[in-house]
């Protein structure tokens, strides 16, 4: 029997954990991420998710993405490289160099297509580092036991929807079970879950419980999710711990969600206006 330990995320909880930037730092220092994402008629996820990570202050990016979405990406975030997979339309390969990135973030758009499900297979079983796994490779990760066998490692936060989390974990008889449900597989797996919606949930390994207090249903449009993956991302590329990533990054996430709403409000938000406000959130709790 663990003990299970419930938590509220306000300003004062994550506000300490921001760590100023010294005077005489350099890129180097605040690391060097890696995102596997996009898809043919999903780089926008990509773009989002690189735009998102690259506001929470990474020092470089890389993307992956398939041939179709180089000039795109280059075009909309010039500040990250890209690398053009050999595929055209679907993730089918990993970077040569994978030992320069300190941390990966896979999965919004990158689809279902079996060449991307062997390359999930090829990263989980090739690459020791931290992983923030969300969107479809957690659907592709769901779907194969043998996938499922090679989570046996260190780093892992997972960042599923309600839906992605009924694959990953299975389906709930309630939502008390839910969140003891997510606290197992925490456990087994040694990994974080941010589990997605009002109120967020973040599952530790140590079975505590963290709700972020922040947010709002303007959130609930396409692309503010992939966002959050690459704020993730780009934190624990920083040094953060993954904890402390996960709770800067939701709350932070849906700080900027809020900011937004004294411009667009709840109606016409959209996932670019929440990265737009992310450095006002910062501001803020800094
Ligand atoms: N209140 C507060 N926050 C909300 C609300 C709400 N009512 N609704 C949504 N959010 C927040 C969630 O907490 C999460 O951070 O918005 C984000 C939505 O993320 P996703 O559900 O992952 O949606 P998104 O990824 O943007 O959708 C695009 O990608 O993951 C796939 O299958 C998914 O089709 C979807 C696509
Ligand atoms: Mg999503």
């Amino acid at each position: 029997q663990t003990q299970t330990n419930l938590f509220f995320t306000t300003a004062k909880d994550v506000a300490h954990l921001l760590k100023p930037r010294k005077k005489f730092s350099h890129k180097g220092i605040y690391g060097h991420a890696l995102l596997l994402c996009g898809g043919f008629g999903k780089i926008g996820a990509a773009v989002l998710a690189a735009r998102g990570c690259l506001r929470a202050g990474v020092g470089l990016l890389t993307v992956q993405a398939p041939s179709a979405g180089y000039t795109v990406l280059q075009t909309a975030v010039p500040e990250a490289m890209t690398l053009a997979d050999k595929h055209r339309k679907h993730l089918s390969e990993l970077p040569q160099e994978m030992d320069k990135f300190n941390v990966i973030g896979v999965g919004p758009g990158l689809g279902t297509e079996r060449v991307t499900k062997s390359t999930i297979g090829q990263l989980l079983a090739t690459s020791s580092h931290p992983l923030v796994i969300d969107a479809d490779a957690i659907n592709i990760i769901s779907s194969s036991e043998k996938l499922k066998a090679q989570l046996k490692r260190n780093q892992l936060i997972f960042t599923p929807h309600p839906k992605e989390f009924e694959r990953l974990i299975g389906k709930s008889n309630n939502d008390y079970d839910r969140l003891k449900d997510m606290l197992e597989f925490c456990q087994e797996y040694d990994c974080y879950v941010v589990l997605k919606g009002n109120n967020t949930a973040l599952g530790t390994p140590d079975g505590e419980i963290y709700f972020n207090t922040t947010g709002n249903p303007g959130m609930a449009t396409g692309g503010t999710g992939d966002v959050l993956t690459g704020i993730i991302t780009g934190f624990v590329a920083q040094n953060y711990t993954l904890k402390e990533a996960c709770l800067l990054g939701v709350y932070l996430h849906g700080l900027a969600a809020d900011l937004a709403l004294n411009t667009v409000g709840e109606v016409s938000m959209t996932a670019s206006d929440v990265v737009d406000h992310l450095p006002q959130a910062i501001l803020q709790l800094q």
